[in-house]
């Protein structure tokens, strides 16, 4: 059809163009498969798992770490690892909220050791697939839903922190402006919302939420600064003071900090939550219901984020079939 359309005026033809570019976007993400792996790396499920269950025996850390790594690949260029590439201007030289936390790294490195030292599977998966299987994995392995993850994506040749910065949702983001950058991606509001819930483990710096605390001399409040619950603030106070340190943290999810459940949305429902990001969710009454309906049902949460993150995790992947220049990365932190 395409070849046909080609023969005809030049408006027509640039309409085939956006019909091939459009199925090429569509073909691309419908190349992934749960079982690409099959013959070429059958056991690469039990690899990845093993792995990861090594490292969050030694430490907690690397769930929160790996699955914040995963949306943050996911949104920077797609699921192509390319937030693991370390180069001049990268994530591995970044401050101390990087994407790139090293027990996720590290926890990264090491299942991608272990796939390699299976003869059969040596150079076959690509490290944004093994980022992709160990996101599911801390999930599972940290108290959530354990689902299957579509493969078969390729490693990208590109990696800057310039893209990382401007690609992400910031801790001070509205309704409006989360939905947005979500719906850029393909990703809808009860999507945005369920991802939130990612938020029920792991930590943030004083940083990102201390002008909620205090009122600034001379500054204007912050334009989002949702209602926070009063003895949750002064505890907050005592965590972050005015001096804080850089290097201090507080939990998410204040009322299940280690457990991927649904206490993420209970802590917004008791108006405990830091990041304004998260707080406007119930603050705002457009997606207050299904905080409501996520912190009442965590199954009806789990069946959202499993639909959610599967959509994430296609999210402008790059296949063999898709004509991208991609590879399966050697070495996760260094192009070919
Ligand atoms: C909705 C917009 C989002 C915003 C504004 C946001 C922002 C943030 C911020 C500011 C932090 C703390 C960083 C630090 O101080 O170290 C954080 C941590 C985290 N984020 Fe998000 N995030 C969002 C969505 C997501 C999504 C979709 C996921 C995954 C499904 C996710 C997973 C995490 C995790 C697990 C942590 C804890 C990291 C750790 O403890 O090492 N976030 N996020
Ligand atoms: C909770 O959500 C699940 C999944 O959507 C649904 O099947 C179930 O009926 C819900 N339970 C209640 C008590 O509403």
């Amino acid at each position: 059809m395409a070849m046909g359309q080609r023969r005809l005026g030049s408006r027509r033809q640039s309409q085939s163009v956006v019909v091939l570019l459009l199925a090429t976007a569509w073909c691309a993400a419908a190349q992934l498969s749960q079982n690409y792996y099959v013959s070429t790396c059958p056991n690469v499920e039990t690899l990845v798992r093993g792995a990861v269950a090594q490292k969050l025996k030694e430490t907690f850390n690397a769930a929160p770490g790996t699955l914040r790594l995963f949306f943050h690949d996911c949104f920077v260029r797609g699921c192509d690892a390319s937030v693991l590439i370390a180069g001049p201007d990268d994530e591995h030289s970044a401050g101390a909220d990087t994407t790139l936390s090293p027990d996720a790294l590290d926890l990264i490195t090491r299942a991608k050791a272990a796939v390699d030292a299976d003869a059969q599977c040596a150079n076959k998966v690509s490290c944004a697939d093994i980022l992709a299987l160990a996101a599911r994995d801390v999930v599972s392995q940290a108290g959530g839903p354990y689902y299957q993850v579509e493969l078969g994506r390729l490693d990208g040749k590109v990696g800057t922190r310039a893209v990382v910065k401007h690609s992400l949702p910031g801790a001070a983001f509205d309704l409006d402006q989360l939905n947005k950058l979500f719906a850029a991606n393909g990703l809808t509001q009860t999507d945005m919302i369920a991802l939130s819930g990612g938020h029920t483990i792991g930590v943030t710096h004083c940083d990102k939420f201390v002008r909620r605390l205090y009122q600034f001399k001379g500054a204007a409040p912050p334009p989002n600064s949702p209602a926070m619950n009063l003895a949750f603030l002064r505890q907050m106070r005592q965590t972050c003071p005015l001096s804080y340190s850089p290097t201090t943290v507080a939990m998410l999810d204040a009322v299940t900090p280690n457990k991927f459940d649904n206490g993420y949305f209970q802590t917004l429902q008791q108006l405990k939550g830091l990041l304004a990001s998260d707080q406007v969710l119930f603050a705002d009454r457009r997606s207050r219901s299904t905080v409501n309906y996520f912190a009442a049902n965590q199954t009806a949460f789990f069946d959202a984020f499993v639909a959610a993150i599967t959509k994430l995790g296609r999210v402008g992947v790059k296949t063999a079939g898709s004509g991208s220049d991609a590879e399966i990365r050697r070495v996760c932190t260094k192009v070919n």
